[in-house]
């Protein structure tokens, strides 16, 4: 996608080095960070520099071919599985992490110049799927929809395009006249400071959402159709999304309003046979407690904004069952998460 008119991917390796958007700074400053070895590439995907499923899977790949590059003639396979199960302890969630980072490993006992083509390939087809995505999705949104949508899983989330918000920029592109609703997405923000920030930039309609908004305004009727992305998804259709999805799916059922989930098959992990396996991520609670952006003179505090003293649980990730979820829009289609998941799969 373009910033300031110039074509970026989310994340990308040129040499040995990983270079990506630096996340935590969006959107008060863009800027370019370089990774010069698989632990700083691995420090980025802890602290969220790079984040979204996608993102985090290709920026795995290419750490795994990292640690190819730079591994020592002594102790090579050690030094491997060491560095391999250090990527994959960054985050937990996430499947696409475990799917990339196997996918480098194992083109990498082949050889190093195989582990950077498959770290390469994984990207490009994080890329692709995406777009696909948009295709597919694009067909079910119509003319005048009015979207809500939670988290970020739009182009910073991949490598490009995004899953959830890839049907509405083709949506958007294709003239269709449509209005989102960006789920601001405490405590990190990823709506408000993520999806408006790439709404604006692609000039898609929108309006930022408390997380508590929802509801409310789908009880009015001001809601077509929710759309949000994935991070794992189960053998029998749950799904593992930013803390608040399950909530706002339960509310969409209640009120008969469309709930879809965006996700390429990256995305699917058929060893867990239901959302109850998927590992949940917990964060910090400085997460909760503080809030962090620029003051009025530009200058980025971090200021405290809960009563002092009191601790905060902080969950990334929840776990929406099956049968409040409409359909999953993948890159080979629609599918139905509570019938068809493990069949289409194996197709
Ligand atoms: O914690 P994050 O920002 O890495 O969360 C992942 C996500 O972006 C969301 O859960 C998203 O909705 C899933 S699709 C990338």
């Amino acid at each position: 996608m373009k910033v300031n008119g110039k074509e970026y991917r989310t994340v990308w390796m040129q040499g040995s080095s990983v270079f990506m958007i630096e996340q935590n700074l969006l959107p008060f400053e863009f800027r370019i960070i370089e990774c010069k070895n698989y632990l700083e590439t691995c420090f980025a995907i802890k602290t969220m520099i790079v984040r979204g499923a996608g993102a985090i899977g290709a920026a795995a790949g290419f750490a795994m071919a990292q640690t190819f590059l730079h591994t020592p003639e002594k102790n090579k396979e050690d030094f491997l599985l060491k560095a391999k199960l250090e990527i994959e302890n960054t985050r937990p969630t996430a499947q696409n992490l475990f799917y990339a980072v196997n996918r480098v490993y194992f083109a990498g006992l082949k050889s190093t110049i195989d582990a950077q083509h498959e770290a390469q390939q994984v990207a490009d087809d994080d890329a692709y799927t995406s777009q696909k995505i948009g295709e597919y999705g694009n067909e079910i949104i119509k003319d005048g929809f009015r979207i809500e949508t939670h988290c970020n899983a739009g182009w910073l989330a991949f490598v490009d395009f995004g899953t959830a918000l890839s049907p509405v920029y083709y949506a958007n592109c294709a003239g269709k006249n449509i209005f989102v609703y960006v789920d601001e997405t405490r405590p990190r923000s990823q709506g408000a400071r993520l999806t408006a920030w790439e709404l604006q930039n692609e000039n898609v309609p929108h309006v930022i959402i408390p997380d508590n908004a929802g509801a409310h305004l789908m009880s009015l009727g001001k809601i077509d159709m929710m759309i949000v992305g994935a991070d794992r998804i189960a053998a029998n259709g749950d799904v593992a999304n930013k803390i608040g999805t399950l909530e706002k799916a339960i509310v969409a059922k209640e009120y008969g309003i469309p709930f879809y989930i965006a996700a390429p098959f990256s995305t699917f992990d058929l060893k867990c046979e239901t959302g109850q396996n998927i590992p949940i991520e917990e964060r910090s609670e400085e997460e909760v407690l503080y809030q962090t952006g620029p003051d009025a003179e530009n200058i980025v505090r971090k200021i405290l904004v809960s009563a002092p003293g009191s601790t905060a649980f902080n969950p990334a990730f929840d776990v929406t069952p099956a049968k409040f979820i409409t359909g999953i829009i993948t890159e080979k289609g629609i599918i139905d998460a509570s019938k068809m998941v493990v069949e289409k799969i194996n197709n």
